[in-house]
């Protein structure tokens, strides 16, 4: 049985996920409306990885016969003056969203909660490749710019948002 300190960290960061997945719903659609398709494919593909992180520690909690609470979230940042800001604002927030993961992970070592502390190390290993795609893109989207369509070229190339089957990811509620 999932600690009760544990149960209620991972609440909180259901919320967690569901702000991240505003945010970036928020850049998706102000690439978008700048027509800047291939950010904004990006950034969609992003929000639905958040919205399936969230679902997948909901069901979790189900699983485990804990109560599940579904948050309200913050508004989401959406005015941005350049092209690097909203990657540059992706990437702290999965740098914070990597801090928290790793808190809940040593909250359950902590609480002797071994099956929560495996639960979360699928959630260690997605974060380590989520900062490392957005630190690629920051970097891209630095260099080039004043070169909008070297960014949206390095986008096609690369597929970085093509995630492909992962048969160890945790099932999100909902998803059949
Ligand atoms: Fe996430
Ligand atoms: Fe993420």
């Amino acid at each position: 049985m999932p600690s009760d300190a544990f149960v209620a960290q991972l609440n909180e960061q259901i919320g967690h996920e569901y702000t991240a997945h505003q945010q970036y719903v928020a850049i998706a659609v102000h690439y978008d409306a700048e027509t800047l398709p291939q950010l904004a494919r990006f950034f969609y593909q992003q929000a639905l990885e958040e919205r399936d992180h969230a679902m997948m520690m909901v069901q979790y909690l189900i699983d485990a016969d804990e109560r599940a609470v579904v948050p309200g979230v913050a508004p989401p940042l959406v005015d941005f003056s350049d092209i690097v800001g909203p990657v540059a604002l992706g990437l702290s927030q999965e740098k914070r969203v990597t801090e928290q993961i790793n808190a809940l992970a040593a909250l359950a070592r902590t609480e002797q909660d071994y099956s929560s502390e495996q639960f979360m190390q699928w959630f260690i290993k997605e974060q380590i490749e989520e900062v490392a795609t957005m630190s690629d893109l920051l970097r891209v989207v630095e260099r080039s710019a004043d070169h909008a369509m070297d960014i949206e070229d390095y986008l096609v190339r690369e597929q970085l948002s093509e995630e492909g089957e992962d048969p160890t990811a945790p099932h999100p509620a909902g998803s059949g």
